[in-house]
Parts: structure tokens; sequence; C-alpha cells
């Protein structure tokens, strides 16, 4: 099974809202990624429109050739943009508005009726949906529950993990969270502070099929251009070698 990356442009937008104006302009990153092997694009519309704004999805939903990946919160008024946009997928994310990035998994578990009813709504408008949780069991089991397609696995205490040992024992818990996913028949992605650094382990995770990466890309195209880095970070999710750079 080839790996596929979703590339996230939600930092291309954060710098045009810096200004307040039309540059970068993220419709042209995500055409640019496509153009370098991205398989997919996914953005964040968030709440408070910090970075990406309604306009970007509906014209990146109209000319991207891959499939886009609309990450939004479970609130009324966003679920209601996405069924009428209707981008290939949609991945339900917790949302805080104090928050720089999204900090953990959503707490399925916990409210199960509300976020059973958010993936109804996007199921009958024809759009997978997955949701962003930690690696924990119980997570993915209310997820199966309430119908979503896949899962993406927040990789984020993986990647901040500090030294070799606590790294490996996210990955542990990790591997184990993606066993579940897969004997449960649900689509596995992942994600969350994935860099050319830390990317192997997970990319080589039995039934992975898609990481959605942004900030590690987003930021080595200030150096190397966008088409050089999400090139590079195909380069390195289709070889053995990952995580050698
Ligand atoms: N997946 C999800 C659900 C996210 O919320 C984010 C951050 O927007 C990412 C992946 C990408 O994370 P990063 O920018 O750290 O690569």
């Amino acid at each position: 099974m080839t790996l596929r990356l979703g590339v996230n442009i939600d930092h291309v937008a954060t710098l045009r809202q810096a200004r307040g104006g039309t540059q970068p302009d993220p419709v042209r990153a995500a055409q640019v990624a496509e153009d370098a092997g991205a398989n997919g694009i996914t953005l964040h519309l968030r709440e408070d429109r910090r970075h990406v704004q309604e306009h970007d999805l509906r014209e990146i939903v109209r000319v991207a050739s891959v499939p886009v990946n609309l990450e939004l919160a479970v609130d009324q008024r966003v679920i209601d943009i996405a069924v009428d946009v209707r981008p290939r997928n949609c991945c339900l994310v917790p949302e805080r508005r104090q928050e720089l990035t999204t900090e953990g998994g959503l707490d399925i578990h916990g409210s199960e009726e509300r976020v059973g009813a958010a993936v109804e709504m996007l199921r009958a408008a024809g759009i997978q949906v997955q949701v962003f949780v930690d690696p924990e069991p119980a997570q993915i089991d209310a997820a199966w529950r309430i119908g979503v397609h896949g899962i993406e696995l927040h990789t984020g205490a993986y990647a901040n993990a500090t030294d070799p040992l606590s790294a490996q024992a996210e990955l542990d818990r990790l591997c184990y969270a993606a066993d579940r996913v897969c004997s449960l028949g649900m689509h596995l992605h992942a994600g969350h502070g994935l860099d050319y650094q830390n990317v192997g382990p997970v990319a080589r995770i039995d039934g992975m099929e898609e990481l959605n990466i942004g900030h590690a890309i987003i930021a080595r195209a200030l150096f190397s251009g966008l088409h050089e880095a999400v090139s590079q970070m195909k380069r390195l999710l289709a070889g053995s070698s990952a995580g050698d750079e």
C-alpha cells in the first residue's frame, strides 16, 4: 500500500493573515504541493478564522485534483459549510480558542452523541469522515461505534518526546492503537508534529495509509521552496530511509 502524504497549508494562510492581504496565497500553495506529489491537501477552518478563510476552502476544493481534507471542530456553523462545500474528507478535531495548534485528540468517549450527530451529517453529504484522537483504545472503540470511516492518530506525544525511551513508548502506543483501528476495519491516518527526522517509524506502522504534515514542510519551504520541501517528504515516505536524514 502506498502511504499518502496530505500537506497541511494552514501556515501559508497564517503568513497571509499577518498582513491581511492576499500573499502568500494558500490556493497557489495547494497547487505547488500537488505538483510536487502531495496526495491530498489538508486545511483547518477554525472558528476564529485565524488562518484559513472560507473562500480558501471553496477555491481549493474547486481547483484541487487531489482529495481535500477539511479539519473542523464539532460546531454546527462549520459543519454547515462542510456539507455545502463537500470536500472529499473531513476530520473532526477539538478546538480551543487559546491554543497555538490542535493540542490533544477529540474526546469521543465522553461525547459520543454530540460527535456522532456531526459524523452523521457529514456522512449524509457523502463526505468521508475521520476523527483526530489520541492513541487510546477507548477513544478508538467509541469512534468505531459512531460510524467514522477512519481515525487520524495524534502523533504529538511521540513527536514531542524528549528522549529515545519515551519516544519508543509513544511509538508503541501508536502501534497498538493502529492495530486496533485496522482490526475494527477503519482507515488509518496519523499526524501532528511529524517532521523529516521523526516521520520514519510512524510511516512504517502496519496499515498506515496517510500522514498529514504541515509545520515541518512549510518551515522547510522557507529555505528550499515548497516544491522541494514536499518532494523531500515524499521521498522519505516512499523509501525505507525515513528518519535517516
Ligand atoms: N493533523 C491534524 C488533525 C492537525 O490538527 C494538524 C495541525 O493542524 C496536523 C495534522 C499537522 O500538524 P503539523 O502542522 O504539526 O504537521
